[in-house]
């Protein structure tokens, strides 16, 4: 008989097969669905940081079911992400989320080459966003070049894979000195995380922290804690450096202390009480991390804490009617701007419950590596 999250994860497989034909016929890659509809990215076109969420996804479902409907619908994604090295402005240190889950997926589980030279493009690119100083540059506005941010610990497997590929230690070493600047620079002592910190682009001198996508300057955006809590999890297998691990358990203990109750995640652990904001992506993300970290320290409460996670999503946030495309509701791309879609679904919100799903079930397929 199949647990709750073995259930969870072959209804999902079903509900997105029959949801690839709606998008595949539009022509796009899903960013999130209302109205019974997928909706393409709301900026930058093919070219914005998470499309390469929805090949994800199918690669989840192909690693479980092996249906090659999945593979084909990927790789029908992939096609349109690799077009975007050739528009390349649009392209920014979130290439990371967007090939090494495509492209890179891809040659993980079929051996692709092609699907391998498009990866190491990507991490060149990446590479490249290395500023010597002490940081990778997030964003390309001129204003920008002294810009890191939390996410971006997320991005740094493309290099620490890059170099187990090529035998070349350049992009390990990127990625460690960005890993260290955050852990000096990004860490507070409550074991919270700051969004966006700004470095002289000369000297990598720290100037400013900027208010990122929470609620204001200082306080805590939960998918930065997210970001943070996975993404040095996931520098610490490729690292194996204990001060990474330590990170990602002080930034898993301040995300433990503020699940909500009913196991949902607010979209600013530090947000007024006034109106209600969930967002969880943060939830689903975080669930990940803590599957990871229960894994490496055998401490069951990180297990115990992502179970509360999934079942707060399953039990109050899936929509599993055939009216809705995707599937997790209450996903809130950022406090302030609702441009990118508030209490909506969003397709990188299913992708971290599907990834959180079969984690629980032994079915990852550990496309972050
Ligand atoms: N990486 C950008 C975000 O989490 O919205």
């Amino acid at each position: 008989m199949q647990n709750r999250y073995e259930e969870a994860l072959h209804r999902a497989a079903d509900k997105f097969r029959t949801a690839i034909a709606p998008a595949a016929q539009a022509g796009i890659i899903p960013y999130k669905s209302e109205k019974g509809q997928w909706i393409g990215s709301p900026y930058d076109g093919n070219g914005w940081w998470t499309g390469g969420f929805w090949p994800a996804l199918m690669w989840q479902f192909y690693a479980l079911e092996k249906d090659e409907a999945f593979l084909r619908e990927a790789r029908r994604v992939e096609a349109l992400l690799t077009g975007e090295f050739r528009v390349f402005e649009h392209l920014n240190h979130d290439v990371g989320f967007m090939y090494l889950l495509s492209c890179g997926a891809d040659h993980k589980l079929t051996g692709d080459g092609q699907a391998r030279i498009d990866t190491l493009h990507a991490a060149s690119l990446l590479l490249g966003r290395f500023n010597p100083a002490g940081y990778i540059r997030a964003w390309n506005h001129p204003s920008q070049a002294g810009f890191a941010i939390i996410d971006c610990m997320m991005n740094l497997s493309l290099l620490f894979w890059a170099s187990r590929q090529t035998d070349d230690p350049r992009f390990a070493h990127a990625a460690r000195i960005h890993a260290d600047t955050t852990l000096r620079e990004f860490l507070r002592p409550d074991g919270s995380a700051s969004h966006i910190i700004e470095f002289d682009p000369e000297t990598g001198a720290r100037v400013r922290e900027h208010p990122g996508q929470g609620y204001a300057l200082g306080t805590q955006w939960s998918r930065g804690q997210a970001w943070g809590l996975y993404g040095f999890t996931l520098a610490y297998l490729n690292a194996n450096d204990s001060r990474y691990l330590d990170a990602a358990e002080r930034i898993a203990r301040n995300f433990m202390a503020h699940i909500r109750p009913d196991g949902l995640t607010d979209c600013d652990f530090c947000q007024p009480d006034t109106e209600e904001r969930i967002d969880n992506i943060a939830g689903a993300i975080a669930a990940c991390g803590l599957m990871e970290l229960s894994k490496i320290t055998q401490n069951a409460k990180y297990q115990a804490a992502a179970e509360r996670l999934v079942d707060g999503l399953l039990e109050h946030c899936c929509d599993w009617s055939e009216s809705r495309m995707g599937l997790l509701t209450h996903c809130t791309a950022s406090y302030h701007d609702d441009g990118a879609g508030r209490h909506t679904n969003i397709t990188y919100g299913d992708y971290f419950l599907v990834e959180a799903l079969a984690k629980l079930c032994g079915a990852d397929p550990m496309l972050w590596r």
